[in-house]
Formats: C-alpha cells, sequence, structure tokens
C-alpha cells in the first residue's frame, strides 16, 4: 500500500501545532519527524520534548527519522515520546542489528536509513530485522534539496531485494520529492513518501490530496 509521510521539518515550528492539526485533517497516514543531532548531520532540529508535545494532538503514525550518531543511545527516550516507527541510519551505528532488536524490544516498527552513497549490501544480513527500509534521496540535513537522479535506479533494486526476501517491507524514500516526480519514484518502488517543502508551502490538505492522487 502506498502511503504519505508529511515532513513537519518544513513546518512553521511557531505554529507547530496548528501545522499538525491540518495533516491530521488531511489524508497523510503518517508524520514524518526529523531529529538531528549536529553531529552525524551539520544541522540540529527538533528532539523528544516536541514529539511528545504533539503526540496528544493526532493519532497518525509517527515515523521518526534519527538522524544522530550513536541511535541506539536514545532509542526507548524516542520510543516513550510517541514514534511508531524509529529509522536509524547505518552509517551511524556500530551495532545495527542490535540497534533493530532495541527498536522492537521498545514496541516500535524499526528501519534502516541509508544515505546517497551507502549501498544496499549493508541490509543483507538485516532483512530479516526490518519492517521499512529508508533511501535517502538528498544528504540528509536539511529540507528543500534536489533529488538526486541515479538513487532512481536504487529504488529499483531495494524493491527487488525486498521482492527477494519474501517479507513485507515498505521503501520510504525521502527528499526532494516533488510533484513532478512522484508518481516515477513510486513505479520505481517506492511506497511511502516523504514529502517536507511541497507540502507545507501553501495548503497542507490541498497538497496531500495532489500527492495522493499522483501515487495510485
Ligand atoms: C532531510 C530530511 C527530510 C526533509 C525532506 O534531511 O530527512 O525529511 O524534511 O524535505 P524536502 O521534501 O523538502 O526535500
Ligand atoms: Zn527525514
Amino acid at each position: 500500500m502506498n502511503k504519505l509521510s508529511p515532513s513537519i521539518l518544513a513546518a512553521d515550528f511557531a505554529n507547530l501545532g496548528e501545522a499538525i492539526r491540518q495533516v491530521d485533517a488531511s489524508r497523510a497516514e503518517m508524520i514524518h519527524i526529523d531529529v538531528m543531532d549536529g553531529q552525524f548531520v551539520p544541522n540540529i532540529s527538533l528532539g523528544f520534548p516536541v514529539i511528545s508535545s504533539i503526540r496528544p494532538y493526532t493519532s497518525k503514525v509517527f515515523d521518526v527519522h534519527l538522524m544522530v550518531q550513536d541511535p541506539g543511545r536514545y532509542i526507548s527516550q524516542t520510543a516513550k515520546a510517541g514514534a511508531d516507527i524509529i529509522s536509524v541510519h547505518a552509517e551511524a551505528c556500530t551495532h545495527l542489528q542490535r540497534d533493530l532488536q532495541s527498536i522492537h524490544n521498545a514496541g516500535c516498527k524499526a528501519s534502516v536509513a541509508l544515505n546517497p552513497a551507502t549501498p544496499l549490501s549493508v541490509l543483507d544480513w538485516v532483512m530479516d530485522d526490518v519492517d521499512m527500509i529508508l533511501i535517502m534521496t538528498v544528504n540528509p540535513g536539511f529540507g528543500g534539496q534536489a533529488f538526486i537522479p541515479q538513487l532512481k535506479e536504487k529504488i529499483r533494486m531495494c524493491r527487488a531485494m525486498i521482492e527477494k526476501s519474501g517479507r513485507d517491507i515498505d521503501l520510504e524514500i525521502d527528499g526532494g520529492v516533488k510533484t513532478s516526480n512522484t508518481a516515477e519514484l513510486v513505479r520505481a518502488g517506492a511506497n511511502v513518501i516523504v514529502v517536507g517543502s511541497a507540502i507545507f508551502t501553501g495548503d497542507i490538505i490541498r497538497n496531500v490530496d495532489t500527492f495522493m492522487q499522483l501515487m495510485d
């Protein structure tokens, strides 16, 4: 099933409650929450107090993307703040399989995120431990960047890997997704689409509808 995960990184943080209400009223299934530590990525965004403050405002799936070095240190806090799915970067984990197990032990769905230059082979021995794979289609750290075109082939290859595994694993893409490339990226094999700037610029509910139509 195709799902949309609006990234609140692009929301007006002075009016975050209202942005959450709008996404809650929309047809999007998830809310993508970008946590950055200023170490794994060259930016700092928001943390656990913000996640727990917005949790009561919506029952949408909280899709938390940890762009944090050694994210294993923060898994129980992320779960307690209200995450449903937690993505950790393969590049940031010394013991990736252990971190994925910790996510499951904390009662959440586990996902591995891969930077654009990271090969899919890092997934070879953790396919049984993941519910979702997050292919970064920009270098993480900032919203509003351009999609890196060669990653369309990586999406295709990742979908083939998932099919070969025989498991029901979601394939999420994040970065530079616009109305102009959504349909082709869904055709390439992505089924969870993160959209930041293209949803939070203008009418959120209407923008969600436009993306959902493109994903049909
Ligand atoms: C980037 C973040 C993304 C970002 C996407 O590091 O992980 O989730 O919000 O924003 P857009 O859709 O504007 O590229
Ligand atoms: Zn993200």
